[in-house]
Parts: C-alpha cells; sequence; structure tokens
C-alpha cells in the first residue's frame, strides 16, 4: 500500500513526497477527454457530429483520447459508425444488476453487446434527481467492470456544500464505497470531479481550484495504489478555458457536457 491520504509529509527514498510522486504519475497519463451528451441527439444530428468527430479524432491520436457517451437508444448508432475509429463511446448510466424484472433498467453486458468502452455512473444529475447514494454508486461501477467497461466515477460537491467549506469532506464520503472495492477495481476505473455548481451553468472552477480538490483526490486513489488512474475535471469546460484546466498537473482530462455536442468546440478542447 502507498501513502495514507492526506499523508502529504511522507519521503520516499529520493526524497519526493507523496504529492509531488502522484503528481509525476499524474502527468504521465494520456489525456482523455469524454463528451456526455447527456438527453440530447437526434439519428440525423447525431450522425454530422460522429462524422465530424471521428475525422477530428484521428489527428489528435497519441497526445489525447476522445470519447462520447450517448443516450442509451443511439448507442447502436455510435457502435455502427465508430468501429474501427479512434473515438470511443458509451453510456451515462448503467443498472447495478446483471439482468432481471428491472423495468427501465440497462444491464452492464447489454451495453458491452453495442461495444461501449465507458459508462458514466455516479453523475450529480443522476445523484439529485433519481436519489442514487454512493454505493449504488460503487455497486454499478463493480457491474461496470464485471462486464469490461470502464466505470468513470463522478464526484462533486454542491454550491451549498462548496460555501460551507465541505467539499473535502463530501469528496471523502463519496469516494468511500468505490475505494472500498479495492485495488484491482480501483486499477480499471475513470474518475471525474464536477462541482454541482459548475454544471451547466459557465462558471467553471478555476484551474487552481480544480487542482487542489484533484490533488485531494488522487491522495486518496494513492492509499489504495491507484494513483495513476485518470482524473477528469468536468463543468462548464469549454474551448476557451480547457487549456487552463487541462495544464494543471492532477487534471488528466475533461467530462464535457454541452460544449460536447458542438464538434468544432468538443475538438478544440481535446486539442487544448
Ligand atoms: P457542462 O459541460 O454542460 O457544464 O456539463 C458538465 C457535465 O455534467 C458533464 O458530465
Amino acid at each position: 500500500m502507498a501513502a495514507p491520504p492526506g499523508d502529504k509529509a511522507l519521503q520516499f527514498n529520493n526524497g519526493t513526497t507523496a504529492t509531488e510522486r502522484n503528481r509525476a504519475v499524474g502527468q504521465a497519463i494520456t489525456r482523455l477527454v469524454i463528451g456526455n451528451w447527456k438527453m440530447h441527439g437526434k439519428l440525423a444530428t447525431n450522425q454530422a457530429l460522429l462524422e465530424a468527430l471521428a475525422a477530428g479524432s484521428m489527428s489528435l491520436s497519441g497526445q489525447c483520447h476522445l470519447g462520447v457517451c450517448v443516450p442509451f437508444p443511439y448507442l447502436a448508432q455510435a457502435q455502427a459508425q465508430l468501429q474501427g475509429s479512434a473515438l470511443s463511446w458509451g453510456a451515462q448510466d448503467v443498472s447495478a444488476h446483471l439482468g432481471g424484472a428491472y423495468t427501465g433498467e440497462v444491464a452492464a453486458p447489454m451495453l458491452a453487446d453495442f461495444g461501449a468502452q465507458w459508462v458514466l455512473v455516479g453523475h450529480s444529475e443522476r445523484r439529485a434527481m433519481h436519489g442514487e447514494d454512493s454505493a449504488l454508486v460503487a455497486s454499478k461501477a463493480q457491474a461496470a467492470l464485471n462486464a469490461g467497461i470502464t466505470p468513470v466515477v463522478c464526484i462533486g460537491e454542491t454550491l451549498e456544500q462548496h460555501d460551507a467549506g465541505h467539499t473535502d469532506a463530501v469528496i471523502a464520503d463519496q469516494l468511500a464505497p468505490v475505494l472500498a472495492l479495492g485495488p484491482q477495481a480501483l486499477a480499471k476505473m475513470v474518475f471525474a470531479y464536477e462541482p454541482v455548481w459548475a454544471i451547466g451553468t459557465g462558471q467553471s472552477a478555476t484551474p487552481d481550484q480544480a487542482q487542489a480538490v484533484h490533488a485531494t483526490i488522487r491522495e486518496r486513489l494513492a492509499a489504495f495504489d491507484a494513483a495513476d488512474r485518470p482524473i477528469l475535471y468536468g463543468g462548464s469546460v469549454k474551448a476557451d478555458n480547457a487549456a487552463g484546466l487541462l495544464s494543471m498537473p492532477d487534471i488528466n482530462g475533461a467530462l464535457v457536457g454541452g460544449a460536447s455536442l458542438l464538434a468544432e468546440e468538443f475538438l478544440r478542447i481535446a486539442a487544448a
């Protein structure tokens, strides 16, 4: 096991601290930018968007990996159009159950049938509007892993929690059941820090604000040998603020809502 969370003073043999080491690990991670379409799309417009993104993602290869998380009905379209391209696809939610009498739910093996590489779990809109708690989010992450799909575990505090200075405590609570899945599971996950107050508001966290939270997330992951996992930032990421956010040492990419529906804007974020 690596350093316990918060033990920033711990020195390693070469004199670097845990924080410095984790940061160096973080900087070595290939950038990952994922679009969350939320409940947007239409067959005809999706086709043009996916075509443009697939073409644009070819010139990014190596420096950034690009993905899109589409509404369930469009997974077949994504699979048909994107197979063999550099653009990967996934879904925005998954059931914690493998199958059975769960009306309206979609199981992870079904997503795998459509070639999904990613699935968002614990997005704040699902936590807030569908009452999902962190234990359920962890179960969903495990269900995704069991089907060979990478869960993108979303965490983040509300404005009220932010203003009360509770960000770290909220993040710790949201992460706890996921961390309890253990290093083997964590080794295959992606994390996304999305402050709720920055989602869809046009008011992104500043690079310094986001970096500070990402660093504490990485410290917590390090305690479970998972310091090398990508940690994406989400919340009003646009082409004109992406470079500042993505230049921070512990920000390994972005989870993009509104701006991912515009091909040129999304590709500019990826290239920022
Ligand atoms: P916006 O980029 O529209 O703020 O949405 C962020 C988000 O919720 C991505 O999952």
